[in-house]
């Protein structure tokens, strides 16, 4: 049956790094209603099995669905990287949106001069090696730089994206790519866009673009609804209902921080 327009779009992540795309959307698509889970209750992603973050991916999809969401946005590439068919597969006629496809489009816009690209992910997705295969696909030739990070994600869970152990860390994960002259690094994980100051402080001066994947996802679900004729333009502002595996007492606060705006809605629901 089809979705009325004024369906909510559903957008997962293992914490709260989707939230980085969910601000994106509000951004780029103000009516927009919008369902947030963060599986806080199990995150990490990025140090598990492939199978483990695929049942993850089913059953956070299977509650969005449950919600009659009309579009399914994957802001986790670990997930992008070890589910994305499963989840695809499951939302039948759904448009289902993934992070990895969005990061390689942006990154391919930018302009090639030594024809590389760098990739930072967690380690689940440097190890599935899944952007290799997404650029290779439109771009056969260009080179690829790939480094798992994996302190990142508890670091920005913890709300410490800027202070001199978060400079520190993305110092030493980062040193490789200063002299490389990549055409853009990708931030392969929705996590480290928190991060994005400090590294492009730390990479100035290489000409390196920073590619957030949460701009182009958003700009990508904008397209894909309008085409369908599925976007909601009912000049009100669009509502946010966010959902959380547990509730960690520091999620509202980063919550807020990240988004520059109070909730008063966030609910938890366990999945398990
Ligand atoms: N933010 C997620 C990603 O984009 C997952 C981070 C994690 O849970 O390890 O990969």
């Amino acid at each position: 049956m089809a979705k009325s327009n004024k369906a909510p779009i559903g957008i997962f992540d293992s914490g709260i790094g989707g939230l980085t795309v969910v601000q994106a959307v509000m951004e780029h698509l103000p009516d927009e209603n919008i369902i947030y889970y963060g599986d806080t209750a199990r995150v990490p992603y990025g140090i598990k099995s492939i199978e483990t973050v695929r049942e993850y991916a089913i059953q956070i999809t299977d509650f969005l669905l449950s919600q009659n969401v009309k579009a399914v946005l994957i802001a986790c590439n670990t997930v992008s990287a070890a589910a994305n068919k499963e989840v695809r597969a499951h939302c039948g006629d759904i448009p289902v949106l993934d992070v990895v496809a969005a990061g390689t489009n942006a990154a391919l816009e930018m302009p090639a001069k030594s024809n590389s690209i760098g990739v930072i992910g967690t380690l689940a997705t440097v190890n599935s090696e899944t952007y290799e295969q997404s650029i290779h696909e439109k771009a056969p030739d260009k080179r690829i730089f790939s480094r798992a990070c994996p302190l990142l994600v508890p670091l920005a869970e913890e709300g410490w994206t800027d202070n001199e152990v978060s400079r520190l860390v993305v110092a030493e994960y980062l040193q490789d790519f200063r002299d490389k002259n990549l055409d853009a690094l990708i931030l392969g994980c929705t996590h480290y866009p928190l991060f994005k100051e400090e590294i492009t402080r730390y990479l100035s001066g290489s000409n390196t673009a920073v590619i957030d994947s949460a701009l182009s996802i958003a700009r990508m679900t904008k397209e894909i609804l309008t085409e369908k004729g599925m976007l909601n333009t009912s000049g009100k502002q669009g509502e946010f209902h966010c959902f959380v595996s547990d509730k960690p007492q520091r999620f509202q606060t980063l919550a807020e921080r990240f988004l520059g705006k109070k909730l008063n809605r966030i609910e938890i629901s366990s999945l398990f």
